[in-house]
């Protein structure tokens, strides 16, 4: 007998296979019993006929509890009506572990009690939905960097410095020395980026931020590309096309995750490059036009400022030219203003906020040096840094996305929280 997996049914229509799955639900009266199979390739109806099967293989079919684990056989049947196309006719269950009272029943829970439960939850359609998703943005990453001739290089996490300000570091002993878990490999890429040209990171990066919404975790993965040679407007192309893709990639890749989810998929077409850009100074003139009267320039955008120049597009939006006192100290001053800096946030559509951070980083050394004192950085801990602008210096540009928003914007999930196998949230540490 074939030995197949749900994904794989479709290739034994007509034929008799056995599936090692999970009851994830089930339906039953008299004469049928429904169960809802899963095997984490997916999820299938098996079909149990009183008068077609053995009545031992119908009475087990009727008391096998949720999330028991079994071995069923059956002839794989096309069916139009279900998602995936195929049923399974069952003949035979072999129980290979009983679980009871599993906590997670198809009534509804509370988020905390789901989030306690995350290490069971992950097994729920939604849930499975959301990590195939995130698979695919993961895999499509790679696709995308590789074809572009980037080569993939590796920060470490352990770190003696903070690209991103020190205000949401996590501090760790190293030893005898004071350490930090890294918030962003950027810095580590720039000296990527001078030895092997185009780079990408993809790892988990830290933040110690007090922040309780539906946009930030503690501990999140990041993909860190950096180019050598790539000024502000080249970095752009690269980010739309690569966010493009990625949305490409899912949509023709996860069309039953995304069903599952019901994601309006309308809104997702559209997001193809190029992707408008909007100044923040402009930015800030749009925000006084829709009657936001607290926010001026020099301000950072809050949540609800970004969904309001978000809501105006279709496509994610580049805001651009940000004031120099709201961005870290590596970033290229414009050429004609002193005031802003080369730099760009990728807002997402539908309110998920910003998605990705870039810039154009300083190759001048001086500048450089001047702009770690301005901010009042240990030199010490930066000189591998700026000894980057003093041997071969050239202009070069990254940026920054975040997975776990990406993941949420295209699964169309609220809270980040969903977008990650094991969430480190503020107060969570468990499981
Ligand atoms: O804007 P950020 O802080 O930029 C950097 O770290 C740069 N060094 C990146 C670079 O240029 N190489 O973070 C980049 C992205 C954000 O746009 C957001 O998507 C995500 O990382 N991010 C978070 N995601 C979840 N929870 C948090 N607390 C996040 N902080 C940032
Ligand atoms: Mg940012």
């Amino acid at each position: 007998m074939n030995k197949s997996t749900i994904a794989e049914v479709h290739k034994y229509a007509g034929e008799e296979v056995k599936i090692g799955a999970w009851l994830a639900n089930k339906r039953s009266s008299g004469k049928i019993a429904f169960l809802q199979l899963r095997d984490g390739t997916g999820f299938i109806q098996g079909v149990v006929v009183k008068s077609e099967v053995a009545e031992e293989v119908f009475q087990l079919a009727k008391s096998i509890t949720q999330e028991s684990s079994l071995y069923v056989t059956g002839t794989v049947t096309k069916d139009e009506r279900s998602p995936l196309g195929h049923e399974l006719q069952v003949n035979g269950i072999e129980v290979i572990h009983q679980a009871t009272d599993y906590p997670i029943t198809p009534k509804e829970h509370g988020t905390e009690f789901l989030m306690d439960h995350r290490h069971l939850w992950l097994r729920s359609k939604r849930q499975h939905a959301v990590m195939k998703i995130r698979n695919e943005i993961i895999r499509a990453t790679y696709e995308f960097f590789n074809e572009q001739g980037f080569s993939k290089v590796d920060p470490p996490i352990l770190t003696g410095s903070a690209p991103e300000g020190t205000t949401e570091l996590f501090h760790t002993k190293y030893f005898e020395e004071d350490a930090y878990l890294s918030q962003s490999g950027q810095l580590y890429m720039e000296a990527a980026a001078m030895a092997l040209g185009k780079v990408f990171s993809f790892g988990p990066t830290f933040r110690a931020e007090k922040s309780k919404t539906r946009r930030h975790l503690i501990e999140f993965w990041m993909i860190e590309p950096e180019m050598a040679f790539y000024e502000h407007e080249d970095s752009l192309k690269v980010q739309e096309e690569y966010v493009s893709f990625i949305v490409q990639s899912v949509l023709k890749n996860c069309q039953l995750e995304l069903k599952t989810l019901n994601r309006d998929v309308s809104k997702l077409e559209q997001v193809q490059a190029p992707f408008p850009r909007i100044s923040y100074d402009d930015a800030i003139k749009f925000l006084h036009e829709k009657g936001f009267d607290d926010i001026q320039w020099g301000d950072d955008f809050g949540a609800p400022h970004e969904t309001a120049i978000a809501e105006s597009y279709e496509k994610p939006v580049f805001i651009t030219h940000y004031p120099t006192s709201l961005k870290p100290f590596y970033m290229q001053p414009a050429q004609d203003r002193e005031d802003v800096v080369l730099c760009a946030d990728l807002i997402a559509p539908e309110g998920y906020g910003e998605i990705i951070g870039g810039s154009e980083r300083i190759h001048d050394y001086d500048l450089l040096k001047q702009r770690l004192e301005e901010h009042g950085l240990p030199l010490e801990s930066y000189e591998w840094y700026l000894q980057l602008r003093q041997f071969g210096s050239v202009p070069h540009s990254g940026f920054g996305l975040g997975l776990e928003r990406t993941v949420a914007w295209i699964s169309g999930v609220e809270h980040v929280r969903e977008s990650i196998p094991f969430p480190r949230l503020l107060n969570r540490l468990y499981p």
